[in-house]
């Protein structure tokens, strides 16, 4: 499970599950190129190059519409800078997202535009170039999106239905390009997280506090930890996952194994 001298991209990865992946693709001694909409990286980041000996740079990207990831010429722009800084792209991980949790019928038209422009055009145009550059290096490389057990589980405690619908949107956009992009040497897989603890659960329970319960009810019992996403992730990315691909890894905590 060695990323050595690979260079990892991780969109969103300035904090929560984005920073805690690319944290877990240095362990594995991958360099690292983060790509977020906030100002700077959340401190932990320091600790890359510092404590783990990889280049890891910092790419703050400012749409052109202030809010999405999907202004094709800022985000075209960010990965053209990372291949001047790091010579190659042999990974890509997708982990940035927002959430929604408004009851259905009071959810607007632009507050699900919003949504699917982020979670899925923004998914699918950080997957494309990155294999775009994949495939130009003749490399091959390992893509892996950030789902969510939402796309196949509804709970009757949150109301994430657009939320939910963008996650479903990205596992079949996995399925899809794990076949398409496979002559290539490019594998496509999805992890689906359920409640981890992250600035976006936490913002959650601001306004529902009895969220709180819940989050922390899965069969085994708490909240997942951003690090428990790491390992699974790692593997996607590495070679002992040669043979891995268009699937989707669920990891929950078992809530999506039983009724909360
Ligand atoms: N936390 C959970 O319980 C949970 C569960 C399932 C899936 N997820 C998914 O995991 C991913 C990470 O979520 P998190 O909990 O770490 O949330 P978070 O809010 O802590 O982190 C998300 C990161 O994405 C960045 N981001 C948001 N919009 C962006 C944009 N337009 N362009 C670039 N970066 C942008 C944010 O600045 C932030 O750094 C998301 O896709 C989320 O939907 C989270």
């Amino acid at each position: 499970m060695s990323l050595k001298g690979r260079v990892t991209v991780v969109t969103g990865g300035a904090r929560g599950i984005g920073l805690a992946l690319a944290r877990g693709a240095a362990e594995l001694g991958s360099d690292i190129a983060v790509i977020d909409v906030l100002e700077k990286p959340s401190e932990a980041f320091g600790d890359f190059e510092k404590e783990l000996g990889v280049r890891a740079r910092y790419y703050r990207f400012v749409p052109l519409s202030g809010t999405s990831v999907t202004d094709p010429t800022g985000l075209t722009g960010s990965f053209e800078t990372i291949v001047k800084d790091f010579g190659q792209i042999d990974n890509c991980v997708t982990a940035a997202g927002i959430v929604h949790d408004k009851p259905f019928l009071d959810t607007t038209w632009e507050e699900g535009a919003h949504i699917l422009e982020v979670n899925v055009m923004g998914t699918m145009m950080s997957a494309q170039l990155a294999a775009k550059q994949m495939r130009a290096q003749k490399t091959g490389g390992s893509i892996v999106m950030i789902a969510s057990v939402s796309a196949g589980t509804a709970l009757q405690t949150q109301r994430l239905n657009i939320y939910a619908a963008s996650k479903g949107a990205v596992k079949s956009l996995c399925v899809q390009l794990a076949v398409e992009l496979a002559p290539l040497g490019i594998r496509v897989n999805t992890v689906s997280p359920g409640f981890i603890a992250t600035e976006m659960t936490k913002g959650l329970a601001v306004t529902r506090p009895e969220l709180l319960a819940v989050f922390k009810s899965p069969p085994l019992g708490r909240i997942g930890d951003r690090a428990d996403l790491k390992g699974v992730v790692g593997y996607l990315l590495s070679d002992a996952a040669a043979y891995t691909t268009g699937t989707d890894v669920l990891v929950t905590g078992g809530v999506h194994a039983g009724l909360l």
